[in-house]
C-alpha cells in the first residue's frame, strides 16, 4: 500500500479549514476588495519550474533540467499525458483505495524571496485546487499532504521559511484514494489547476469569520468589526435585502491588530412554505438554472476570473437565476461573483462515485445489496466523505448566493452521506440540504427537496400531483442540452409555474467540453483513452467558446420574466421576476405585417412582482399578403431585449395559382417534357420526379428531387435513431437512410402528373405510400400535392421529417424566406425565433456542433425563395431547410473538419420536421412535437 491509498492519511498538517478570506493591510484596500492590493496577499501564480515522472515512485524532488509549466493549469493541457474524458466509468480498475501502480506525477517547483516585514509575522500558503492529491515541500523539508482536488489546502509554513530565497516544491499526484470521490462526467484533468497565493497574518490572527445574516440582523463570530455599505457606514435599521436580482451586499470588516479582513454579506432568509414553495425573503422564487462544470477548450479545469465574469454575465443574458456548482465547490471567486452579481447557488460536495455502479459492468445502484464494496456504505471510508462535506461548508459558509449544500452527485445512497445530511442539517439551519439519490431511491424524506434528474414532462407533473412527496420538487438536472437542442426547456418551465411545489430545476450542463488540438474540437476517443465516453461531455447549452446557440436563445425564452397572453384584443402580461417591478423596464410593442414593422409604440408598466395586468392592443388588424404579428419586448436601458412574445393577428390572402394550365406534355418512353414560355422542364418516370427544371435557359436542377425522411441525427435523436436506421440489427430499425423509392404507376391527364408510390428501407415493406399530383401551368409555376399514409406498426414511433430534397447546381446559394428565424428552429426549440422576411445563405445556415448533425431548420415557412430562381410557396405552414452539405455528409463526419461541401445548395421542402427534445440523457421526445401521424397531405406550390 503507497502512503496515499491509506483511509487513514487523508491529510497531514492541512490547517483547519476557515471561511474563504483575504486580509488587507488599510481600511481602504479592504473595501475596494482587489487582493492583489494587498500588501498581505502574494499570488504565486505565474511559470513554475515542472518536471513530469511515470510514476510517482521515481519522482525526484531535485532536478538538473525542468521544463516550465504555468501554474495553474492542467498538465495534460501543456503535453503531459493525454486527456480522458469518462461519464461513469473509472479511467482506472475499482478497487478501492488503490490506484494503478504505474500513478504519474508532477514535481512543481518555484523560488521566491521573503522579505523581513513577512517573516516577521506568519506565513501560510494556500492551494485553491490542485487534482488529484499534493505533497509540499518547502526548503526541502516535508511540509504537509493534502486530496480533495477542488477544495482549498492551507499550510502554515511560517517555520520553514526565513528572509530572502525560499523554495517551494509540490509533488502532485495524478491519482490517490480521492480519486475514487471524483469520478464526475469529464476529462481527467491534473495539476495546480487553481490559484496559489501566501498570506501573510498578524500573530495571534483569527483563525476563521463566520458571519451569518437573516432579513434583519447579521452576525458576526469576531469581536472587533464594522459594518459598510459601500464606502459607508451602513445603517442597520433599515436593512437592503439580497435577492438573485437585486443582489444588495454589506461589508463587514473585521480587525485585527493590523489586518482588515473584509466578508461580503447578502442579507436574506430561505424558507419552504405550507405549499413546498421556496421562499426567498418570503417571496416565492422559481429557480432558473444551470448546471456549470470548470471547462475551458484550452486551459482545462483552470478558468480565469474574467473568464468567469463573462461565464456569468452570458448566464444573466440568458435570464438564469441559480447554479449548481455541479459536481464540486466551484473556487472561491465564483461564489464571491454570484453573490454579487446575483445568484442561487446550489453547492456540491466534492463527491461522485458513480463508477460503481459500472463495477462488475452492467449500471445498477447496489449499495443496499453490496455494503462492502460501495464506499458510500463503509466506515473505513466515512471519515474521507464527511471531511469533504465539511471543508466545503467551512470555506463558504459566509456566501449569501449559497442556498442549498449539495452532499455530491450519483454515489447511491448510503451510510455515509446520510452522515453528510445529518452534519449538513446540523451546522447550518438556515440552507436546505439537496441530494439527488435520496430522492431517487425514495429516501426522500432525508434532504430538504425531492430532487431527480431527466424526469419527463409528464412525469414530473405526476411527481408535483403526488400527495406523497410533502416537499419541494426540483430537477437538478433536466433538459440534457447536447448538440441541437434542448427542444423541451419551455414546457419543463411552464410546469415550475404551473405548480407552487415545483421549485425549478437546472439545464445539463452549462458549456460544451472539449479540447481543442491542432485547431480541432476533440473529445472522448480522440486521445487512445483505454475507456471513454466519446461526445458526451459535449452537451453545454453554450458552445465551448461560451457562444450562443439556438437553444441557449430558447432556454433564454423560456427562462424570460414575463409571460403575455394575447387574448382577443386584450394583452395580459404577467411579471414574473420575483423582486423587481416591470417599470424598470421599457415595453416595445410592435405591428408586423409580411415582415415589415408597420408600427411601434413605447411605453412603461407599473406592474409588481407576480401581479398580472392587462392592456388593450392599439393596433388595428393591417392588410396584409402573408401574415401579421404583433410582438410585445421587454428592454432593459441598454436597449438589449430581456424577453419578448410574439401573436399572429391575421393570416394573410390565400396564394392561388393565376396563370392557365398547360394544354399539353409530352412523353417518351422514359420522360415527360414539360415546355412552355421561357421552361423546359423533364420529370422521370423512373423517379417518379422532376428531374430537370429550366428557366430561360438557366438550369435550377443538378440532381432529381426526391422525397425523403431521414436527417443526420442529432445527438438528442441517440436513441431513436436506432430505429430509424443507424443499425446494421436486422430487427430495430426502418432503415430510412437506406431509403428505396418505388413508383408504382404513373398518370397523365392534360397538365396534371400523378405518382403512385412508396418509401421503403431496406429489407423493409414500404412504410409509406404516396400518391402525389403535379399540376403544371403556362407560366412554369407547378402545383405538388402529396397524399401519404404511413403504415400501421411502423418500427419507428416517428419519421425524422417528410419532405422534398432539391439541389440546386448554385454553390453557397442566397435566398429569403417568410417564416420563423433568424436562428434555426424546430417544432419544440422555437420560441427564441421570430416570424419575418429573412435573407441568408447556404453557408450561413450551418451550425458548427463540434459534432456534426442536423441544423438549420426553419419552421412556419410560408415562402422560400431561392436566388438562383426556384422559388417555394404553400398556404400552410411548411419547413426549410438550405444547407451546403446532405445529410448523409453531415451525419458520416464525427469532426467538423471531416466535413466536405458538395459544391451545390440542398433545399429541403418538408411538410414536418420532428422537433428536438433532450434525449441524449432525458425523456423520449415528447408526442406533439413527433411528425407520427398517419395519414399526411402537403401541398406546395413551385413558383
Ligand atoms: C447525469 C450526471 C451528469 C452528467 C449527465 C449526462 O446523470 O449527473 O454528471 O453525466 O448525466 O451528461
Ligand atoms: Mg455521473
Amino acid at each position: 500500500m503507497r502512503e496515499y491509498e491509506n483511509l487513514k492519511f487523508l491529510s497531514e498538517n492541512r490547517e483547519k479549514q476557515r471561511s474563504y478570506y483575504i486580509p488587507y493591510d488599510s481600511l481602504e484596500k479592504a473595501l475596494k476588495g482587489k487582493k492583489e492590493e494587498s500588501k498581505f496577499y502574494r499570488s504565486l501564480n505565474g511559470t513554475w519550474n515542472f518536471k513530469f515522472f511515470d510514476n510517482e515512485i521515481d519522482a525526484e524532488l531535485e532536478n538538473e533540467e525542468w521544463d516550465t509549466i504555468s501554474v495553474p493549469s492542467c498538465w495534460q493541457m501543456h503535453g503531459y499525458e493525454k486527456p480522458v474524458y469518462t461519464n461513469v466509468n473509472y479511467p482506472h480498475p475499482v478497487d478501492p483505495p488503490y490506484v494503478p501502480d504505474e500513478n504519474p506525477c508532477g514535481i512543481y517547483k518555484l523560488d521566491f524571496e521573503l522579505s523581513k516585514d513577512w517573516c516577521e509575522r506568519e506565513t501560510y500558503i494556500v492551494f485553491e485546487g490542485v487534482s488529484s492529491g499534493m505533497y509540499l515541500y518547502v526548503n526541502g523539508k516535508y511540509v504537509g499532504f493534502s486530496m480533495g482536488s477542488r477544495l482549498q489546502a492551507e499550510f502554515d509554513i511560517k517555520d520553514y521559511v526565513s528572509v530572502g530565497n525560499n523554495t517551494i516544491c509540490v509533488k502532485v499526484l495524478k491519482w490517490c484514494l480521492g480519486s475514487y470521490l471524483e469520478d464526475q462526467d469529464s476529462f481527467r484533468l491534473n495539476g495546480i489547476f487553481r490559484d496559489v497565493y501566501l498570506l501573510s497574518r498578524e500573530k495571534g490572527h483569527l483563525k476563521d469569520i463566520k458571519v451569518t445574516a437573516n432579513t434583519k440582523e447579521i452576525c458576526v463570530s469576531a469581536e472587533n468589526f464594522d459594518i459598510y455599505d459601500g464606502n459607508k457606514l451602513a445603517d442597520m435599521s433599515k436593512p437592503i435585502l439580497w435577492n438573485a436580482e437585486k443582489p444588495h451586499l454589506y461589508t463587514v470588516v473585521v480587525k485585527g491588530e493590523t489586518e482588515y479582513i473584509p466578508v461580503k454579506v447578502g442579507m436574506r432568509e430561505i424558507e419552504i412554505n405550507e405549499n413546498y414553495e421556496l421562499l426567498i425573503n418570503g417571496v416565492s422564487v422559481k429557480l432558473k438554472g444551470v448546471n456549470h462544470h470548470d471547462t475551458h477548450p484550452t486551459q482545462g479545469y483552470t478558468i480565469s476570473e474574467e473568464f468567469i465574469y463573462d461565464e456569468l454575465f452570458k448566464m444573466k443574458e440568458l435570464n438564469i437565476n441559480t447554479i449548481r456548482t455541479s459536481h464540486y465547490p466551484p473556487t472561491p471567486e465564483f461564489l464571491n461573483m454570484c453573490d454579487e452579481l446575483g445568484f442561487y447557488v446550489i453547492d456540491e460536495t466534492d463527491i461522485e462515485i458513480h463508477g460503481f455502479a459500472t463495477r462488475r459492468g452492467g449500471t445498477i445502484y447496489n449499495a443496499d445489496q453490496y455494503p462492502d464494496e460501495w464506499i458510500c456504505q463503509r466506515e473505513d471510508w466515512k471519515e474521507a466523505f464527511i471531511e469533504r462535506a465539511k471543508r466545503m461548508y467551512e470555506r463558504d459558509k459566509n456566501h449569501p448566493s449559497v442556498i442549498m449544500w449539495s452532499t455530491g452527485n450519483e454515489s447511491d445512497f448510503g451510510k455515509n452521506i446520510i452522515e453528510m445530511v445529518d452534519y449538513f442539517k446540523s451546522i447550518d439551519k438556515s440552507r436546505l440540504v439537496h441530494y439527488e439519490d435520496a430522492s431517487r431511491t425514495c429516501a426522500s424524506n432525508i434532504p430538504d427537496v425531492y430532487s431527480r434528474m431527466y424526469l419527463s414532462v409528464p412525469d414530473l407533473e405526476e411527481t408535483a400531483l403526488d400527495e406523497n412527496i410533502s416537499q419541494p420538487v426540483f430537477l437538478c438536472e433536466y433538459a440534457h442540452a447536447m448538440g441541437n437542442g434542448p427542444g423541451d426547456t419551455y414546457d419543463y418551465v411552464e410546469m415550475f409555474y404551473k405548480y407552487p411545489k415545483i421549485i425549478g430545476g437546472c439545464i445539463w450542463e452549462w458549456a460544451d467540453h472539449t479540447v481543442i488540438e491542432d485547431g480541432i474540437c476533440k473529445y472522448g476517443g480522440d486521445f487512445g483513452e483505454k475507456t471513454h465516453d466519446g461526445n458526451f461531455c459535449v452537451d453545454g447549452l453554450v458552445m465551448h467558446d461560451r457562444s450562443f446557440k439556438a437553444g441557449s436563445l430558447n432556454a433564454k425564452y423560456a427562462y424570460q420574466n414575463i409571460k403575455v397572453e394575447f387574448i382577443e384584443d386584450k394583452i395580459k402580461i404577467t411579471n414574473r421576476f420575483d423582486f423587481t417591478n416591470l417599470s424598470e423596464y421599457t415595453i416595445v410593442l410592435e405591428l408586423t405585417a409580411d415582415g415589415k414593422v408597420l408600427e411601434n409604440k413605447e411605453f412603461v408598466l407599473d406592474v409588481e412582482p407576480h401581479k398580472s395586468t392587462e392592456i388593450s392592443n392599439p393596433f388595428s388588424v393591417p392588410e396584409c399578403e402573408l401574415s401579421a404579428y404583433i410582438c410585445l419586448s421587454l428592454k432593459n436601458n441598454k436597449g438589449q431585449t430581456v424577453a419578448f412574445s410574439e401573436h399572429k393577428l391575421s393570416g394573410g390572402k390565400r396564394f392561388n395559382i393565376e396563370s392557365h394550365p398547360l394544354q399539353q406534355i409530352n412523353e417518351d418512353k422514359r420522360y415527360i417534357y414539360i415546355d412552355g414560355n421561357g421552361f423546359n422542364y423533364i420529370f422521370d418516370k423512373v423517379y417518379g420526379s422532376l428531374t430537370s427544371m429550366k428557366k430561360q435557359e438557366k438550369d435550377l436542377l443538378a440532381q432529381p428531387v426526391k422525397l425523403t425522411v431521414w436527417r443526420a441525427p442529432t445527438d438528442n435523436d441517440r436513441k431513436i435513431k436506432y430505429r430509424w436506421g443507424m443499425t446494421e440489427d436486422s430487427r430495430s430499425a426502418e432503415n430510412f437512410n437506406r431509403l428505396f423509392n418505388k413508383v408504382y404507376s404513373i398518370e397523365i391527364n392534360k397538365n396534371v402528373i400523378i405518382v403512385e408510390g412508396s418509401l421503403s428501407g431496406v429489407s423493409r415493406r414500404p412504410f409509406l405510400k404516396y400518391n402525389t399530383t403535379y399540376s403544371f401551368y403556362d407560366n412554369g409555376e407547378v402545383s405538388v400535392e402529396l397524399r401519404a399514409s404511413v403504415v400501421d406498426n411502423c418500427i419507428a414511433e416517428f419519421l425524422p421529417r417528410l419532405g422534398f430534397e432539391f439541389v440546386s447546381p448554385i454553390t453557397d446559394e442566397k435566398f429569403k424566406y417568410f417564416g420563423m428565424g433568424p436562428e434555426e428552429n424546430y417544432l419544440d426549440m422555437c420560441h427564441h425565433t421570430r416570424m419575418g422576411m429573412y435573407e441568408s445563405r447556404a453557408s450561413q445556415q450551418y451550425v458548427n456542433y463540434i459534432v456534426p448533425q442536423e441544423h438549420g431548420n426553419h419552421t412556419k415557412c410560408r415562402i422560400l425563395e431561392m436566388g438562383g430562381g426556384l422559388c417555394f410557396r404553400s398556404n400552410e405552414d411548411f419547413e426549410i431547410n438550405v444547407s451546403e452539405y446532405t445529410s448523409e455528409i453531415l451525419e458520416n463526419a464525427r469532426h467538423t473538419d471531416e466535413l466536405k461541401k458538395t459544391g451545390f445548395t440542398h433545399i429541403r421542402v418538408d411538410y414536418k420536421v420532428s422537433g428536438l427534445g433532450s434525449n441524449s440523457c432525458g425523456p423520449e421526445l415528447l408526442k406533439q412535437y413527433r411528425l407520427d401521424e398517419k395519414e399526411i397531405q402537403f401541398k406546395f406550390y413551385i413558383i
